[in-house]
């Protein structure tokens, strides 16, 4: 197959996939029998030689010890690993789903597109980039910004449970369903998460829309505000 029909394939595949995730944020269960693409990758075997140290005692540590990691072959066509960015101590953290292209280009969560809505969606907080944490399931991007596969997000797993326990927030969002599926170990489309408060070892967790879904469709801009109203209420400790 000649470079240009691989990539118009993939185009095309690319945004049915969009598609059918939209139906599925809003609880479209039936016609969500997504495809399970086989991940794109040059590497046979993921290299299984590298866990997260229990014993890193900082998040500085704990990205150190990322630097080797070989657990899965997305490291293997990543530029940057994308650890994770804002206070160290932050009460509130934000889990993404993984980096695109230009997160992956700067090292650096949500610099694009949908790093520039969830900006404006903090400052409609009163919050800033330095008072939060923000960070993605995923740490490698995925090669053409193909959905996390399982055995990607359990092999990362280890790294965003790590870092939310060195953090210790006292709520999380997550930002659309791979990370709101991750952490709460359900199937329930994202749809049907949102909008009510869950736990995550303890921790309040509110689900909601990915900005990247929002710039798709802007009527989940309105929903989405009322989650963070709610997650506002109680950073105020009301
Ligand atoms: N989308 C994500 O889920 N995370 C990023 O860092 C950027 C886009």
């Amino acid at each position: 197959m000649s470079d240009k029909l691989y990539h118009e394939c993939h185009e095309v595949i690319s945004q049915g996939r969009a598609i059918l995730e939209d139906l599925q944020q809003w609880g479209f269960e039936t016609v969500v029998a997504l495809p399970t693409e086989e991940p794109i990758s040059t590497v046979a075997q993921p290299h299984v030689d590298c866990l997260p140290s229990s014993s890193s005692k900082t998040l500085v540590e704990l990205e150190a010890g990322l630097e080797d990691c070989r657990l899965c072959p997305l490291c293997e066509q990543c530029k940057n690993i994308v650890f994770g960015a804002g206070h160290p101590q932050a009460r509130l953290v934000l889990v993404g789903e993984a980096p695109g292209r230009e997160e992956d280009e700067k090292g650096y969560p949500f610099v694009g597109e949908a790093g520039k809505l969830l900006d404006k969606i903090l400052l409609a907080m009163h919050l800033s980039r330095d008072e939060v944490y923000i960070c993605n399931v995923l740490k490698c991007r995925p090669p053409n910004n193909r959905d996390p596969q399982p055995d990607e997000i359990a092999a990362c797993e280890p790294f965003l449970k790590q870092q939310l326990a060195l953090i210790q927030p006292e709520l999380i969002i997550t930002l659309g369903r791979f990370a709101a599926q991750e952490l709460l170990k359900t199937k329930e489309p994202i749809g049907k998460l949102r909008g009510h408060w869950h736990e995550y070892e303890g921790i309040p967790l509110m689900p909601t829309f990915h900005p990247a879904y929002l710039l798709r469709n802007p009527s989940g801009k309105r929903p989405v505000w009322e989650d963070m109203k709610q997650v506002m209420q109680r950073l105020s400790g009301q």
